[in-house]
Parts: structure tokens; sequence; C-alpha cells
């Protein structure tokens, strides 16, 4: 069969275009299914939160607030501006240069902590507990939302039901991952890491009390529910409680 008349036999014009309207839904099937992958990546990242920039600067100088830095245990039912938690957390374990280092000294700077927040009244941020992400570049972090449901009464049930933890705006939870610094420095590790959830915990007491935060460091709390509440295997260090301080009560 020669090519023009191939051409003009209506049977292949039929074919020709069964062909060309298959491949136009093969197509829009694989879009479709494209689309529905992307959007579920989209739904998984909205679990991801960017933060606010930390500021590098305030008027407020070091020495006022090591002067004036007292625990704070009474808080107002104010909200906390996410631009203050977000600078708590930078203060606490945020990057500080662009090798990584952090805003606390770390043994052989393996940094083993990390932080967990659980927010009530956070502007602009839902309840739950939040997993922070230091990231990789200066001011570029943010916080993962781990579980909606946990909440301050979760925390305080834990650490003997202190009612600085139960009213305060959030609550910080540092938690040390031993083994990391074990590979290093052996039986030290221990001791290394609850050094410098000190630090990491001074670091975020001053600049709670340079924004004008009450906060209060809690070392008293079984460390098995903490745990379970964060779900994890690390070592639970430190809480701290942090709020918009009730002068008036305290
Ligand atoms: C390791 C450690 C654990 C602490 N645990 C608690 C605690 O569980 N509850 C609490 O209300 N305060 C706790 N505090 C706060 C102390 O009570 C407080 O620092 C002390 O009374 C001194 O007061 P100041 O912080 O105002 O200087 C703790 C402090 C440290 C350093």
């Amino acid at each position: 069969m020669g090519y023009e008349r191939m051409g003009h036999n209506p049977a292949h014009t039929v074919t020709w275009g069964f062909i060309m309207i298959s491949t136009v839904f093969r197509y829009a099937a694989v879009l479709t299914v494209l689309s529905m992958v992307l959007s579920v990546d989209a739904r998984g990242n909205d679990a991801v939160i960017q933060l606010p920039a930390p500021t590098f600067e305030s008027d407020y100088s070091l020495e006022e607030a090591i002067f004036s830095r007292r625990s704070v245990r009474s808080y107002t039912a104010d909200s906390v501006a996410l631009e203050d938690l977000a600078q708590l957390l930078w203060a606490c374990q945020g990057i500080t240069s662009p090798r990584g280092y952090r805003a606390a000294p770390s043994a052989g700077a393996l940094y083993p902590l990390e932080v967990y927040v659980v927010a009530e009244r956070v502007k602009d941020l839902p309840q739950g507990l939040y997993h922070y992400q230091p990231g990789q570049d200066i001011g570029n972090h943010s916080i993962e939302l781990i579980d909606p449901e946990v909440s301050l009464q979760d925390v305080a049930n834990a650490a003997l039901g202190q009612k600085c933890i139960q009213t305060s705006a959030c609550s910080f939870i540092i938690t040390g991952v031993v083994e990391l610094t074990r590979k290093k420095y052996g039986e030290r590790a221990r001791q290394y890491v609850l050094l410098e959830a000190g630090h990491a915990g001074q670091n975020l007491c001053l600049q709670a009390q340079t924004l004008e935060l009450g906060a209060v460091t809690v070392g008293a709390f079984h460390e098995e529910p903490l745990r379970r509440l964060l779900g994890v295997d690390h070592l639970p260090i430190y809480v701290l409680s942090v709020g918009i301080p009730d002068h008036g009560s305290r």
C-alpha cells in the first residue's frame, strides 16, 4: 500500500485520532497523579513553620540582663509574640556562623541538644508540641509541629504539677542526645551534655529578660513521662517556662 493511499484511508484517520486522544488522556492522567503527589508533599510541609529571622541587636545591655534576671513563675493570660518565640529559640540553639556554629558552646561542636517547645499562647501559632530546627544558615530557622494535642498541662504533669508550667504561654524542653557526644568523649559525655544544656538555658533566660518576658528554669520533673510526651529516647534535661510577667503576683 502506497503512502498517499494510506493518508486518504478513513479507517487510518480514525485510528490516528484514537491514538492522539488516548495519548492526551494518558498525559492528563500522569499530570493528575503528579499534582496529587506534589499536593501531598505540600501538605507534609505544612508541619514545618518558618520562624521570623532573629534580631542581633538590642537596647538592653548584657549587663542589665544579667543584673535584672530573676526567676518569674507568674504570668498574665496574654500571648507571647511569634517573633519573641523565634528569638528565644535562636538564643538557645540558633545558628551564629556560616560554619554551622551555634549560640551556645558545644563540646567538639557536636551539638547534641534538641529543643522542643509546647506553645499555648503564642500569637499566630496553633497550640501544640514543636521541635526546633536551627537550619543551615544564620536566621533561616523553623519549627516542626510534632503533636497538636500536647498541652502545657501534660508537661506540668511530668513536673510535679508545677503551676509555672501550666500557666506559662509556652514551655521549652531541652533534651540531650548523649550517645552523639559519647562517640567522641566516652564517659565524660553525660557531663558535657548537661553543661551544654546549662549554657543554652542561660542564653534563653537572658534573652527572655531583654524581651521583658518572664522565665523560670525547671529541673524537677520525671524523665520518662517527658520522653513519652516528646516521643524520643533522649535525655530530658531542662524545662523553661516563659510568659508575660504578672508583676502584681511575682
Ligand atoms: C538546675 C535548676 C533546677 C531548678 N528547678 C526548678 C524547679 O523545678 N522549679 C522552680 O520553680 N524553680 C527551679 N529552679 C529555679 C531556682 O529556684 C531559682 O533559680 C533560684 O531560686 C534562684 O532565683 P533566681 O533564678 O531568681 O536568681 C531551678 C534552677 C536550677 C538552676
